[in-house]
Order: C-alpha cells, then sequence, then structure tokens
C-alpha cells in the first residue's frame, strides 16, 4: 500500500457522521471504545470542537477532538483509520484544532497519551508538546500510565495591551 500524503477534506463532524465514527471508535480504541451515545454527546458538548477527515468520495477516514474549558484546550481524542494511517491526516486534523484553539486564545492544549502509544507521541511531539507528567493507571482496565503532554500558545504581540 502507498503510504503517499492523502488529500482529505477536514471539516466539522455532525450527526451523520456516527454509524461511520462508531465502527472506526471501536476498531480503533477496542474496549476502552466510547459507546456510540457518548460519540453523539461528545459531538454536541459545550466548548467542543470535533473535525472529520474525509476521502475526495466522501468517506470518513479521521476523527478528532478538543474541549475548551474557557482557559485551556484539551485534546479528547484523534485518530486515523487503520488503512490510511501514516499519510499526514492526524497532523491535519491536529492543524486544523490547534488553529481553533488559538482562535479560542486558549492558553495552552493539553492531553494524555498512553505512555507505550509511541505513534502518537512522536505526532504530538513534532507539533511542539512537551511532556507535563506521568498519570499512574489512568488507563483502566488495562491499568497502563499516561504521559500529561503541554503546548503553550503565546498571544500574538498584537494581542497584548488589549482587554
Ligand atoms: C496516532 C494516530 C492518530 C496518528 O495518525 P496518522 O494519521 O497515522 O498520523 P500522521 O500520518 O499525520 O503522522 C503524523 C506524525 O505522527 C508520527 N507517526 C505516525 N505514525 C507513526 C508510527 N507508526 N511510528 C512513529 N511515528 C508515527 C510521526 O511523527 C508523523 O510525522 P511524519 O510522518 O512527518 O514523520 C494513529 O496512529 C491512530 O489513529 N492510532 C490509534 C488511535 C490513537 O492511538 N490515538 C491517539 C490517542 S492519544
Amino acid at each position: 500500500m502507498s503510504t503517499a500524503v492523502v488529500d482529505v477534506t477536514v471539516r466539522p463532524l455532525v450527526a451523520g457522521d456516527l454509524a461511520a465514527l462508531d465502527r472506526m471508535e471501536r476498531t480503533l480504541f477496542g474496549i476502552s471504545a466510547w459507546s456510540r451515545q457518548m460519540l453523539a454527546d461528545e459531538l454536541v458538548g459545550p466548548g467542543r470542537t470535533y473535525v472529520g477527515a474525509t476521502l475526495p468520495g466522501g468517506s470518513l477516514v479521521g476523527y478528532a477532538g478538543i474541549w475548551f474549558d474557557g482557559r485551556d484546550a484539551q485534546v479528547m481524542t484523534v485518530a486515523t483509520d487503520p488503512g490510511y494511517q501514516g499519510r499526514g491526516i492526524a497532523r491535519r486534523m491536529l492543524g486544523v484544532l490547534l488553529e481553533r484553539a488559538r482562535d479560542l486564545r486558549a492558553e495552552s492544549v493539553l492531553l494524555e497519551v498512553r505512555v507505550d502509544n509511541a505513534p502518537a507521541i512522536h505526532l504530538y511531539e513534532s507539533l511542539g508538546f512537551t511532556q507535563l507528567g506521568r498519570r499512574r493507571g489512568y488507563y483502566q482496565p488495562e491499568n497502563v500510565d499516561a504521559w500529561t503532554m503541554q503546548l503553550l500558545l503565546p498571544r500574538p504581540a498584537a494581542d497584548e495591551g488589549e482587554r
């Protein structure tokens, strides 16, 4: 299979995406997968921004979301269909979400990631995230630790002096 960068459209997720989301979520996260109801609640939850990556034909091949709490943004999830990984899709989606966090004037973006998830850790580090600390047994029932990671979003100089 080619691993060339694939041309996807990154757009907001809508309720009509739930069936595809549910399938991908169970494939990618197994016993830790969110239920379809949890996914539905997330899409419309307060402060949430969820995006999906679609192929030219419209098929959903990735999704990602953040929650802005009024101060910081938290990455809630990032996932790419196994058949399309390694082609820049998660990087594209996170780029859109980091832009959204900047527009919301978030001070930082935070996330948790399994300490054994090398692809995700490389992705986050390549975007400038750094490790803040280790949370023991954060992922249950597997009992796997998480790194907490942070990306500071300094305000543009033009904003200084604004109230
Ligand atoms: C982590 C995940 C979202 C990455 O998605 P992706 O679309 O394949 O990522 P991209 O192609 O945009 O890759 C971006 C960067 O991630 C890193 N990366 C991706 N796959 C990698 C791998 N297999 N090994 C090491 N680094 C990898 C690289 O730094 C890569 O940048 P580069 O191609 O310039 O070297 C994907 O592997 C996935 O869905 N995993 C299962 C769900 C998951 O673990 N989500 C994260 C929860 S915190």
